[in-house]
């Protein structure tokens, strides 16, 4: 949520800031702007997308080698040029960018509005910026020395970055709850809230972490604590490159990583599953799986398509490992006093390993002493950062706002894990042998699904374009599928949109079957099978259409069905890894079709670093 951007160096700023702010669009999008330092502070803001900063910049020279940037996703305030970043103070001193929340803006509004001070912006933002204005006094004290004794007054999360119109060497960012990075290079730093703006200029990051500030000149940096502690930091090589962060000729974000799903997932599983030998290693958590194994219970926490894979998880470790789990919105998590003790242990999934809710299950279970495992896409990233162990999904960049390689990584995962949980206990050396293969074929039915199936379903998408509702239902492995195909539906297409285990529509949604209700079943060829046949029947028999996605050819569906997507068979448990991306493409296809904007739907950002 908000994405920050800032430079010190040698290039012109303004081009390197605007090109942070593209990369960085997909954390917030509604109005974005500049500061750039060039004997005064020169600040352009704008409300609406980078693009319309950069037309705004056209026009107008910004000469500066200095300077910081902010795209925006609202929280206190609308959307306007007035409440886009950065904020300056009242005579221009130093300007901020801030992502996160000031918990205690009000009240500290109220007393610097006592004290005199009028505020330009509806945001909690300038409540910072005015007790910074306040501490700092006209010089009475550094700039470095007010950032930091302001940060110990405000309550909340912050990721933030000032620069100051008095000296052209100095960049200062912080962070607390907003993820921000430090990029090194040669004479130059840059400053993101993830890599995305900087692994075009240096792959060398420092990761700060909460409590941290940096003060950056082109000579060095230094790192302290917001209690004047001085840090030793260790510098990390990242492992994106530009090429994964850049669209490679497809028209969205999105579409190239559902296409890519073939080579994530055999990313996902290089050097784990090796069916050859007969093995399967998840580095991450070799230390921990005689604790998992032994586990009472696991608790999946995860907001959103993460938490879909948690379900999916479920399924998979209880089924396999006969390990009872349980799956929590990790936004529910930590306000209801979850009973958490002696042999349970904790298991979040993250793709962007920053998400607010999430952290917090990380943070509520840790201080309950119970171990936190994470399972996370962004190295380095706060969650990943802050659990006991954890295993990445090596699924590379996901820009889109709507998660797709993410959720296939997320569990082939848990399918490892649950297969390596079950591992000479509730399987065979036989059953781990069938397993591994079967897992190892399955980029290439992937490869498969995207290969045959694209063309029909945008046939498909024309016809249901302008529907007003979906119903999506499927039952055991694909229960969360449905859940997951109907939120990519509802994301992006904004079209109304309901996930249902199939046997449940007959306890209510079944009164929303008529003839202008498509229902998508998954119905593939497995124990579940002829129960969801009688489910399509029952939608049939009340004029809905359905479209069924399944694995075999025995004409049955042909007859009920309106479409009938075809796809490989594989393993039950693996099945979700297949039947979820017809579902990816139908909502991709059908959000283009209705004009919608695909990699940045309205109101969306891709990380939700507010709670
Ligand atoms: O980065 P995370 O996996 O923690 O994000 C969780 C959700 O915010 C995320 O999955 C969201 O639901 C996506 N937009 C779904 O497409």
């Amino acid at each position: 949520m908000c994405g920050i951007v800032g430079y010190i160096g040698h290039r012109p700023a303004a081009d390197v800031l605007l090109r942070g702010l593209q990369r960085l669009e997909y954390r917030g999008y509604d109005s974005a702007g500049i500061a750039v330092m060039n004997g005064t502070l020169a600040v352009h803001k704008k409300k609406g997308k980078v693009q319309d900063l950069a037309h705004l910049l056209e026009n107008v020279q910004v000469d500066g080698s200095l300077g910081i940037g902010h795209t925006r996703w609202a929280t206190h305030g609308f959307p306007s040029d007035v409440n886009a970043h950065p904020h300056a103070n009242p005579s221009g001193d130093f300007a901020l960018v801030h992502n996160g929340i000031i918990e205690n803006y009000a009240a500290l509004r109220e007393k610097l509005v006592a004290e005199g001070r009028t505020f330009q912006s509806q945001t909690d933002t300038e409540v910072l910026v005015h007790l910074i204005d306040r501490l700092w006094d006209g010089g009475a004290i550094s700039l470095e020395e007010a950032v930091r004794q302001a940060l110990q007054l405000v309550v909340g999360t912050y990721g933030i970055a000032v620069v100051s119109a008095h000296d052209p060497d100095l960049l200062i960012a912080a962070r607390k709850g907003s993820p921000l990075i430090l990029g090194v290079g040669e004479g130059e730093y840059f400053i993101g809230s993830d890599a995305a703006p900087l692994v075009e200029y240096t792959r060398q990051v420092v990761f700060l972490n909460d409590g941290e500030m940096v003060v950056v000149r082109r000579s060095g940096y230094e790192v302290r604590t917001i209690d004047n502690v001085v840090l030793n930091k260790e510098v990390h090589e990242l492992e994106w490159d530009l090429e994964q962060i850049e669209k490679g000729g497809y028209e969205h974000f999105m579409l190239k990583e559902i296409m890519e799903q073939p080579v994530s997932l055999e990313n996902c599983m290089r050097g784990r599953v090796q069916p050859a030998e007969n093995t399967l290693k998840l580095g991450g958590l070799i230390h921990e799986m005689d604790r998992l194994r032994a586990a009472r219970r696991i608790v999946i926490a995860a907001c959103g398509t993460s938490w879909h894979a948690g379900l999916v998880g479920e399924y998979l470790i209880e089924s396999l490992a006969r390990i009872p789990v349980e799956v929590e919105y990790a936004s529910e998590f930590r306000y209801r006093n979850p009973i958490l003790g002696e042999g349970d242990v904790v298991l979040v999934i993250s793709q962007s390993g920053e998400t607010a809710d999430t952290l917090a299950a990380v943070r509520e279970a840790k201080q309950r002493k119970v171990p936190v495992y994470g399972i996370c896409n962004v190295v380095g990233s706060t969650i990943a950062r802050e659990t006991d162990a954890g295993v990445y999904l090596h699924a590379g960049p996901e820009i889109g706002v709507a998660s797709t390689k993410a959720f296939t990584a997320q569990v082939t995962v848990l399918a490892m894990l649950a297969l390596k949980l079950a591992e000479g206990r509730t399987i065979s050396q036989a059953e781990m042998a069938h397993y591994l293969q079967a897992l190892a074929a399955i980029p290439d039915k992937v490869r498969a699904v995207l290969e045959t199936c694209d063309q029909p379903i945008r046939q498909i998408a024309q016809v249901y374009r302008y529907a007003s509702n979906f119903l999506y239902l499927g039952r055991g492995y694909n229960f969360p599928v449905a859940l997951e195909g109907a939120l990519k539906l509802k994301e992006i297409s904004y079209i109304h949109a309901e996930g249902y285990p199939a046997a449940e529509m007959k306890h209510g949604p079944i009164a929303l079957i008529d003839q202008f209700m498509p229902v998508v079943f998954i119905a593939m060829k497995d124990s579940t099978y002829d129960k969801v046949v009688s489910n399509i029947e029952e939608v049939v028999a009340r004029k809905g259409s359905v479209i069924a996605i399944t694995d075999t050819d025995n004409g049955e569906l042909d007859k009920l069905c309106e479409y009938v997507i075809r796809i490989p068979a594989t393993e039950e448990f693996l099945s979700p890894l297949l039947t979820v991306v017809p579902l990816q493409l139908l909502s991709y296809h059908i959000a283009v079709m209705r004009g919608c904007n695909v990699d940045q739907p309205r109101n969306l950002a891709k990380s939700v670093t507010v709670e």
